[in-house]
């Protein structure tokens, strides 16, 4: 695996590659790489012949208060799990590269609507951060295939909406959320947990599947499921900023008829803000 930290030398191997005719895959991260993004390396695999992944956290997607700062950097771990993973090129840049006019003044991507719903309602601009860069990572690499999780199933409903909107010609490919065997989604933030935290955390997994077997059992009170939902987070110690069920497609409210479902939340658990969710179809 070949690692490159500006534009140029991306754009120079992808070239490269496609005048070989390869098909290109692209998993963009922001490092401290865990089994969950191993799995999304799996699924480019699937998609593609040559791998991109791109390792950057992204100063406009974290909020004022948030942990960007602190986030957990572990490129040397990183570029391990990815050269064994099968990598074939690793973008690591720095903030001057992606931002060269500094991220605050930079030209942004906005998806209206769904951007301010939800976890975009907790997090003022975040997902503008995540579209901008996104939308600046997808320009760079140009892949004929990007990967992204369904663990942050806002994000993907986002990112797919840019992409039709923006008419970029990318195929967005989703990799189901990888869990820990006591059903914890994996995530960096996990190891925010203290131990009695880590093992309280599986509620949140546990409060979904209470949602979506009464889902899959035709119950549409979503407004009762919701409360539910929200009772089993506050009993157990968390602090829930919500928990929603919508449809599946668009995030919008729901009704009795709608076919595609998904329950979707945020808590928080001492210094972490943990996400989550799960559809009743899958
Ligand atoms: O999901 C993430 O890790 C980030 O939001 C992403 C998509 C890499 C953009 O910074």
């Amino acid at each position: 695996m070949e690692t490159v930290t500006t534009i140029a030398a991306v754009r120079e191997r992808v070239r490269r590659w496609r005048a070989e005719g390869r098909r290109v895959a692209f998993v963009p991260t922001m490092g401290n790489l865990h089994a969950g993004h191993v799995s999304l390396i799996e699924a480019a695999r699937r998609h593609g012949d040559r791998f991109v992944a791109s390792i950057f956290v992204n100063p406009m997607q974290f909020g004022p208060n948030e942990d960007f700062a602190h986030y957990p950097r572990t490129p040397a771990q990183d570029a391990r799990m990815l050269a064994d993973a099968g990598c074939d090129l690793m973008f690591m840049p720095d903030v001057a590269e992606i931002y060269p006019n500094g991220s605050e003044r930079a030209t942004r991507v906005e998806v209206p609507g769904l951007s301010s719903i939800l976890d975009g309602e907790f997090r003022p601009g975040h997902f503008e951060g995540v579209a901008t860069v996104v939308a600046k990572l997808l320009h760079i690499v140009d892949p004929d295939v990007a990967v992204f999780g369904e663990k942050d199933f806002q994000q993907l409903t986002i990112i797919r909406r840019m992409v039709a909107d923006l008419c970029l010609a990318v195929a967005i490919v989703a990799a189901p959320t990888v869990r820990e065997p006591d059903g914890l989604a994996m995530s960096s933030r996990n190891q925010y947990l203290t131990e009695d935290e880590r093992r309280t955390a599986p509620v949140i997994h546990g409060a979904l599947l209470a949602a979506v077997e009464r889902l899959r059992a035709g119950d549409r009170d979503f407004a009762a499921i919701e409360r539910s939902g929200l009772e089993a987070l506050e009993r157990a110690g968390l602090r829930p900023d919500y928990f929603s069920v919508r449809r599946a497609d668009d995030l919008s409210g729901p009704d009795a008829d709608t076919r595609r479902l998904v329950v979707l939340t945020a808590a928080r658990l001492g210094r972490a803000r943990l996400i989550d969710n799960l559809q009743p179809g899958t």
